[in-house]
């Protein structure tokens, strides 16, 4: 099958002497679930040429979208809290006074699987309906053996559900639940890893996660997580230095960690380690904006160290309740100042290798086919428009 006629946005690193690695008049050539061939249209190979060809028209294609860092599976929602935010609480007093993360633990361990399954199911909808082809689900609003390996049983699910690929991530080490307020360490010791050794005997994690802030677990605590991630031969990432800095990107960048998320008060030390490490940058503007934070993350320090920036939706009950990568997208832009090349980077490429997958991310031959075409004439509308889908069609391992 032959796609010919269309914009190329193949943010392929290898064509990084154009913008977005831009192919004019390009076509892609499938073979199966793969991209066999990627170019101009009037270089298309013999082979191709005689097979079945869809003309696109002069549409754009890119990647299909990756959602690389969400809380897609959970109970209950927060519209509540909401209300009580806007009445002067912050973030911070609600989830100290019992609420917050806390909250979302409380309805997720009293859903079932099927009522999980249903809640998520809607939220990872929007998401492909907007062109994405890989989604990450953290477990961490369990926060007890059964209900952690029933979060990650429900992300599995999905993937199963929908023609789409997942990824999870253990986030035991997410909040401190009610029943061990004030003993972290016992929590970790007699929950947190027998349930990651757990979930990982059942093939249910993929990568580990942590919050690490004030509200949650210090660097030493999430270095005894990391520590058995380590054992067990799983990669790790981290929520670090979102509201502020207790040098948990350092930390993670110390473990090769797939990526560092928040970021909103990371320093230069951090980017310089992650920058070392490899570990990618994981921007959440929809937690920024919904918390109304002011403290920026620093991007142009990401961009002089040569640290790869990621987007995600970060959906989550509370601090982002938000299921639109185009959406988080023009928020990368108008609120972080990001370029819409650099948005759609970290919704494709440097969203893949937050989650160590090499398969995917680019238009490049070798690759899956999963591609998103679009109704616009430049990548950069993707960016700019607010609230408007122009998805045409996404193709999932080269099927509609
Ligand atoms: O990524 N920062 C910690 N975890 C989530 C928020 C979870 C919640 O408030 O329920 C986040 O923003
Ligand atoms: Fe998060």
């Amino acid at each position: 099958m032959l796609l010919t006629n269309a914009t190329l946005a193949s943010m392929d690193s290898q064509r990084a002497d154009t913008a977005y690695g831009l192919i004019a008049q390009g076509a892609v050539a499938l073979d199966g679930a793969d991209i066999a061939w990627v170019g101009p249209k009037d270089q298309v190979p013999e082979a191709w040429r005689n097979g079945p060809v869809k003309d696109l028209e002069g549409r754009l294609v890119t990647p299909a979208l990756i959602d690389c860092h969400t809380h897609l599976v959970h109970g209950g929602n927060r519209a509540r809290e909401f209300e009580l935010r806007l009445q002067g609480a912050s973030y911070e007093e609600i989830a100290r006074a019992g609420g917050g993360i806390v909250s979302t633990v409380a309805a997720t361990r009293l859903a079932d699987e099927d009522a999980l399954l249903a809640a998520a199911l809607t939220r990872l909808d929007a998401l492909i309906a907007e062109g994405a082809g890989l989604v990450e689900v953290k477990s961490g609003y369990g926060l007890d053996l059964e209900s952690e390996l029933k979060m990650l049983r429900v992300a599995r699910a999905l993937e199963r559900a929908r023609p789409v690929r997942l990824r999870t991530s253990f986030l035991g080490a997410h909040a401190v639940p009610p029943e061990y307020r004030g003993r972290p360490d016992a929590y970790l010791d007699d929950v947190c890893l027998p349930a990651l050794e757990a979930a990982h005997d059942q093939g249910l994690v993929d990568a580990v996660d942590g919050f690490c802030e004030g509200i949650a677990f210090t660097p030493q605590q999430i270095a005894r997580v990391f520590d058995k991630a380590r054992e067990l031969g799983l990669p790790v990432k981290l929520h670090a230095e979102q509201l502020s800095n207790l040098g948990g990107a350092v930390l993670a960048a110390g473990y090769g960690a797939l990526s560092a998320d928040h970021l909103e008060y990371a320093d230069e030390v951090a980017a310089e380690a992650m920058a070392k490490a490899g570990s990618v940058a994981v921007v959440l503007p929809g937690a920024f904006y919904t918390l109304r934070e002011t403290q920026l993350p620093p991007i142009q320090t990401f961009r002089e160290r040569g640290v790869a920036m990621a987007l995600a939706s970060d959906c989550n009950p509370g601090s982002s309740p938000l299921t639109s990568l185009l959406l988080t997208m023009n928020m990368a832009c108008t609120l972080f100042r990001m370029t819409p090349e650099e948005a759609l980077a970290g919704v494709t490429r440097n969203a893949a290798r937050a989650l160590g997958v090499t398969d995917c991310g680019m238009i490049r031959s070798g690759l899956r086919a999963d591609l998103a075409i679009w109704d616009v004439e430049h990548p950069a509308e993707l960016a700019y428009r607010i609230a408007f889908n122009p998805l045409h069609q996404r193709l999932f391992g080269g099927a509609s």
